[in-house]
């Protein structure tokens, strides 16, 4: 079997050699930030956007990353791991590196940050498609929750209390309990013809993605509505629906074990799917930049 190649900090190593310093930050504290790309035949929908999210979260936490070097990197892994197929999901780790022992917490940086890059297959090879979401509402909140941080317990411990459920998706709660998103996509519903999502200033992540659905609702005849739903709205819509990089847009077919709707993937959903899905045809960007021709 061929060994997956990852990218730390600028080489292509083996797998089993990829390693980063004991003392790294992101291992003491869980100061970092990730992205996680879909990368098709080696382009991948909104590279840009996903970058300047790292970037800005990076920034957040005083980690300074180069775009230009991340984005060399993403093409250099996919390209070494070509024995994957040409669907892939790329995900993209910058932490605060290696910890200055003689300083007192929070402690100050030595050398450059730390960045990671691998790449693993979308779906097992003959693996069905992504079933409907089934969600459950569980009563956590992300600590910053507009950083995508590497700080991911939160997010981990809801999505093992939805398993334990027999719900595929954790579906987040502000402090009154009204459903935000979900534990990795953001979360919208069709309520009275309208797309209704929550606002990213009620503490939500601002998804590529979602930003990518709100943009093709209207030609699909939907006014979008930036608003937190109330639990009771979000059992009782007509349709709901995930959306990430990852799954594109995922029917959520039940929440708490009920059905919403009629408990199947419906029709603005699948129009809503159908619609993105060619946007993202369409206008994926290539990993690597083509030079303007000399002369
Ligand atoms: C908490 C959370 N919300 C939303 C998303 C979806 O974001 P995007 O569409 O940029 O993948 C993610 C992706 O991992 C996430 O972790």
């Amino acid at each position: 079997m061929t060994e997956t190649m990852v990218w730390v900090d600028g080489r292509l190593v083996p797998s089993h050699l990829a390693t980063v310093s004991a003392l790294d930050r992101g291992l003491r504290s869980g100061e970092g930030v990730y992205e996680t790309l879909r990368v098709r035949e080696q382009r991948s929908f909104r590279l840009v956007a996903h970058l300047d999210r790292l970037q800005a979260g990076a920034g957040t936490l005083g980690i300074r990353v180069d775009p230009a070097t991340i984005r060399a990197g993403i093409a250099a892994v996919v390209t070494a791991n070509d024995h994957l197929g040409d669907d892939v999901v790329v995900r993209v780790t910058c932490t605060a590196g290696p910890m200055d022992l003689t300083t007192p917490f929070p402690g100050t940086g030595v050398g450059p940050p730390t960045v990671v890059i691998t790449a693993q297959r979308t779906r097992a090879p003959g693996a069905p498609p992504r079933p409907p979401a089934r969600g459950r509402l569980v009563d956590l909140r992300r600590e910053l929750p507009m950083i995508k941080s590497t700080a991911y317990l939160l997010s981990l411990v809801a999505q093992r209390e939805a398993r334990a459920h027999g719900a595929s998706d954790a579906i987040l709660c502000d402090p009154a309990g009204r459903p935000l998103e979900a534990a990795t996509a953001n979360l919208a519903a069709v309520v009275d013809g309208r797309l209704v999502t929550a606002p990213v200033s009620a503490g939500i992540l601002a998804g590529v993605t979602r930003t990518a659905l709100c943009e093709v609702a209207a030609g699909c005849g939907l006014v979008v509505e930036e608003r937190t739903l109330e639990r009771e709205e979000l059992l009782a819509a007509e349709e709901a629906l995930l959306t990430s990089a990852v799954r594109g847009v995922q029917p959520l077919v039940s929440v708490d074990a009920r059905a919403i709707g009629d408990g199947a993937a419906g029709p603005v959903t699948a129009r809503l799917r159908a619609t993105l899905d060619a946007l993202i045809d369409a206008t994926a960007e290539p990993l690597v930049l083509s030079r303007p021709a000399d002369g």
